[in-house]
C-alpha cells in the first residue's frame, strides 16, 4: 500500500531585529528580536506506512545530515514520545532549498514543520507541540507561528506583531561556515555591553512596516568580521555597490538587503557578482 504523505513549505527567516539582553543560569543567552518569514522555503514531507528513515534531496541538500541528528527526526522523536505513538513506517522527505548552516533557519524550520504535520495527524496538544518545538532549540517556537513576531526569553516566547505586507528580500549566502557557529556567536558578544531590548521595543509597538536595510539591527553584527573569515570584504563591496546597508541573517554568515523597490533588489541580486557569496532573491512572506 502507497504511504500517506503529509507535506507542508518550511520557510526560511531573517531576523529584523535581533538583541542580545544578557546571560541565563543554563548556559543561554536572553534575547529580544523581530523575526520574518521569507517565500524561500524547504518542502517537508512527511510518510506514513513506507519505508523508514530520512530523505534529503534539492539544491541546498550538501551538509543536511539525512540521519537521526537531523532536528525534523529529534522533532518526531519528541513528539512520538509525548504522544505514545511509534516511528514505525515513518518517512521524512525534505527538498533543500535554504542553504543550511546559514541564519536563516532552515534546519529549525524543517522540524517545526514535521512537529505541525505530525501534531495535526496524531491530535497532539498546542501545549506538547511547544514543549517538543523548546526540546528542540531556540528558533523552532517562532516558526509555529511565522509570519512577523517577536520572541523572547531564549526564543522560545513568541508574541504575533502587526504582519508586514511582502517586500523584496535579497540573501548573500558565502560558501562556508564554521562549526558550533551559534554557540561561538553567542560566546563571542559576551565581551561586549548588552543590549537593553529597546529597538525590538520599539518595532513591537510603533512600526508598521515597510522596513528598510537601515531599519534592521543585528547584534552579531558586531563579532562577525572577527569569526567568518572574508567576510568583511564581501560586506563592504556589497554596501559599496548597492548604496545601502546590507545586514547579517540571524547568527550568519548569510547577509541580506531588505527594501521596497524592485530596481533595487535587482541592483542588490547584481552587486554579489564575482564576490564570494550566491545572491537569491526572494520576499518576505505571512504563513501560508
Ligand atoms: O537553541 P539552539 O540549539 O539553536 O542553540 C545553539 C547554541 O547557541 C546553544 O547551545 C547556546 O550555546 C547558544 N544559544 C544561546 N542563547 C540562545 C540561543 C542559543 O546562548 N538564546
Amino acid at each position: 500500500m502507497a504511504p500517506e504523505v503529509l507535506e507542508a513549505p518550511a520557510p526560511a527567516k531573517v531576523n529584523l531585529v535581533l538583541e542580545v539582553t544578557g546571560q541565563r543560569l543554563d548556559g543561554y543567552h536572553e534575547i529580544d528580536t523581530v523575526l520574518q518569514t521569507l517565500e524561500l522555503a524547504d518542502t517537508v514531507q512527511v510518510l506514513l506506512g513506507g519505508a523508514p528513515g530520512m530523505r534529503i534531496t534539492g539544491p541546498c541538500a550538501a551538509g543536511t545530515p539525512d540521519d537521526e541528528s537531523n532536528l525534523a527526526w529529534r522533532a518526531a522523536l519528541e513528539l512520538a514520545a509525548r504522544c505514545g505513538k511509534s516511528l514505525n513506517g515513518l518517512g521524512i522527505h525534505i527538498d533543500k532549498w535554504i542553504p543550511a548552516a546559514g541564519g536563516l533557519g532552515g534546519g529549525a524550520s524543517d522540524a517545526a514543520t514535521v512537529l505541525r504535520l505530525l501534531a495535526q495527524r496524531w491530535g497532539a496538544a498546542e501545549e506538547t507541540v511547544l514543549e517538543c518545538a523548546n526540546a528542540i532549540g531556540s528558533d523552532e517556537a517562532f516558526f509555529l507561528v511565522g509570519g512577523t513576531a517577536r520572541a523572547t526569553g531564549r526564543g522560545e516566547r513568541v508574541e504575533r506583531l502587526h504582519q508586514l505586507t511582502s517586500q523584496p528580500v535579497v540573501l548573500f549566502v558565502p560558501e562556508t561556515t564554521i562549526e558550533r557557529k551559534t554557540a561561538r556567536m553567542f560566546a563571542a558578544i559576551d565581551r561586549m555591553p548588552f543590549d537593553d531590548g529597546s529597538v525590538s521595543r520599539a518595532f513591537t509597538h510603533r512600526f508598521r512596516g515597510p522596513v528598510r536595510s537601515e531599519d534592521v539591527f543585528n547584534a552579531f553584527e558586531r563579532v562577525a568580521f572577527d569569526l567568518f573569515d572574508g567576510l568583511a570584504a564581501t560586506w563592504e563591496k556589497l554596501e559599496e555597490r548597492i548604496g545601502e546597508p546590507v545586514h547579517l541573517a540571524g547568527a550568519g554568515p548569510t547577509l541580506f538587503w531588505i527594501g521596497t523597490s524592485t530596481d533595487m533588489a535587482t541592483r542588490a541580486l547584481n552587486a554579489a557578482s564575482g564576490l564570494q557569496c550566491t545572491p537569491i532573491l526572494t520576499r518576505t512572506a505571512a504563513p501560508a
